[in-house]
């Protein structure tokens, strides 16, 4: 499709006498939304001040000079658009037979070219329940993982966990104090978080146990043997209870470096900063002024301790020196926002520009429950375990109804209920807020993730029904698909290659999703229109070939956003 596009520019070019240049006329080329539209469009109106012409005038003067290539059928003028029809016989060729040859590579690349891009997400606070939100961040990051990686990058994936700070201090108190209450064994991150919240609150009518804290923090700091034992039991279970749900999820991490990894890093980057100018005093603190629009980067507080943003600061330059990253993507929710300006703006005196041009923040929307607002204090905080567990028993009710005699119902029933999950985290645009209603996402007749797997589903048994088996390519008489649906599908088919690449480049695994299910629709109206289990052999070779090139790249694309397709269900 891009080699079509490029010529469409070489031949616009042309008519128009070389007055305007063939990379701008690229640049300005759209595939319309609306098919009727035609497959490409070029609009003309940021032509008319060069030429000196109305929109439409210069679309009729390209129109009649233009010579296209055999791969378009025709152009229109409609507005001061020129539409252009793909021929479509050839475009039914050439797609599905790259589809059929490649299978599950179709839409890989090697753009990326083994370049190192690193992709930080989940990095939840240890000694703290998963939520809903590092849920979503989990999601988002592992699609991105996916997604760079089927395009020949190099990813690391770092969870960069929230495991230093003073609040260890505290927890290590309470845990002294309260631990014999607790089965520590048992639900081990809430017994954690539940002692976490019963000392922050006698710390609240006590000043005493604020300065035990903060001298089990600053001895934890000079390496404490007995309190490093404590807090690398926090980290352990903690990390024992994340990786539980990151292999159900699918989720893949290279280093599980969180903040305490650099506890002996910050030192260094205090005295870059000071070497060259960038730290200034500011009421007692240690700041970097970023800018005039955003307040300053704290880098030592008052009292000289270090912060959250100075940790941030020693891993970019540890990952700029350790990974020699063309991109560094943080996914987080958009209350960093203000956080990550800072530190990429102070970036600038600690790695080279083209590692500080190679920050990226990612931020998303909140999560909120179709009855409100989410608060641990009302007890209306879901927890990822019980989601988990509701999706895959509801799951389970919805397909035994369905299909009493199903074999493996509880691999299938996990598989479509956390894909369920997954889909309906990543349908939405990553900024945008998301009401989450569970029974909403396990519908299998809307815009879910059921769906997109019912579609695989029976595509794969219209096959076995069917007979198929594969065959050699050039054997096949793609020609023959050429009613509407079928052009239709197989146009969009057609699209995921660079649907792939949008979606990465944007950071936006929903341009996936939203394709999938548009793939799954168009699916659906063939099969509604066109038999493929007909008399005519040659025929029903042909559809049985879209529907297996269908179902390739439907899972493939569910693949890449971390949802597995069940084979029956
Ligand atoms: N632990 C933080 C939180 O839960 C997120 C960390 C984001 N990453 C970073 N490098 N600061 O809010």
């Amino acid at each position: 499709m891009e080699e079509i596009k490029e010529n469409i520019a070489i031949s616009i070019e042309k008519a128009l006498d070389k007055k305007v240049l063939r990379e701008d006329i690229l640049d300005k080329i759209e595939i319309p939304k609306d098919n009727k539209n035609g497959d490409f469009a070029y609009p003309c109106f940021h032509l008319s001040k060069v030429l000196r012409k109305s929109p439409i005038d210069i679309a009729n003067n390209i129109k009649e000079k233009i010579v296209l290539d055999s791969k378009i059928d025709r152009v229109e003028v409609v507005g001061g658009y020129l539409n252009f029809y793909l021929n479509n016989l050839d475009v039914t060729n050439n797609v599905l037979k790259k589809i059929l040859n490649e299978k599950e590579n179709y839409g890989s690349s090697y753009i990326g070219n083994g370049k190192n891009i690193i992709v930080e997400y989940s990095s939840p606070n240890i000694a703290k329940p998963f939520h809903l939100g590092h849920f979503r961040n989990t999601v988002l990051g592992s699609a991105l993982y996916n997604l760079y990686q089927t395009l020949g990058y190099h990813v690391i994936g770092i969870n960069h966990l929230g495991d230093w700070g003073r609040q260890f201090g505290l927890l290590i108190e309470g845990y002294r104090r309260f631990k014999d209450e607790y089965d520590i064994s048992k639900d081990s991150l809430n017994v954690l978080s539940e002692i976490y919240v019963r000392i922050n609150q006698l710390a609240k009518e006590d000043e005493k146990i604020m300065d035990i804290a903060r001298e089990n923090f600053k001895k934890l700091e000079e390496g404490d043997q007995e309190l490093y034992k404590l807090w690398e039991f926090f980290r352990e279970v903690s990390l024992k209870e994340y990786k539980r749900i990151y292999e159900i999820l699918g989720s893949k991490f290279d280093s599980y470096n969180g903040e305490a990894f650099y506890s002996d890093k910050m030192d260094e980057v205090v005295e870059i900063l000071d070497k060259k100018g960038a730290l200034v005093d500011s009421q007692g603190a240690k700041v970097v002024n970023v800018g005039d629009d955003i307040p300053p980067c704290i880098v030592l507080k008052s009292n000289g301790s270090t912060i959250y943003a100075t940790r941030d600061l020693a891993a970019i330059l540890y990952r700029a020196r350790t990974y020699d990253f063309t991109k560094c993507i943080y996914i987080t929710a958009t209350e960093q926002i203000l956080h990550f300006r800072q530190i990429f703006e102070a970036a600038k005196y600690l790695v080279d520009e083209k590692y500080q041009k190679g920050l990226v923040h990612i931020a998303y929307g909140m999560i909120r429950l179709k009855t409100g607002k989410m608060s641990t204090r009302e007890g209306t905080v879901i927890y990822i375990n019980d989601l988990i567990n509701d999706a895959i028993s509801k799951a389970k009710g919805i397909i035994l109804a369905k299909n009493p005699n199903i074999e493996n119902i509880d691999e299938v029933a996990k598989q479509i209920g956390i894909g369920a999950l997954i889909f309906n985290y990543l349908k939405t645009s990553k900024v945008k807020d998301i009401i989450f209603d569970l029974d909403e996402t396990l519908r299998f007749d809307g815009e879910t993730g059921p769906y997109v797997q019912y579609t695989y589903v029976r595509a794969k048994s219209i096959l076995e029904k069917a007979g198929f088996y594969e065959k050699e390519t050039s054997d096949i008489d793609f020609h023959l698909l050429n009613t509407k649906q079928e052009v239709e599908l197989i146009k969009e088919l057609d699209k995921f290659p660079q649907v792939i690449l949008k979606a990465t480049e944007e950071y936006e695994p929903s341009i996936l999703t939203r394709y999938l299910i548009e793939v799954a629709t168009l699916f659906s109206r063939f099969y509604n229109e066109c038999s493929v289990i007909v008399e005519n052999e040659k025929l029903k070779e042909a559809r049985c070939s879209l529907v297996y090139a269908t179902s390739i790249v439907i899972k493939k694309g569910l693949s890449l956003i971390g949802i597995q397709c069940p084979e029956k269900m």
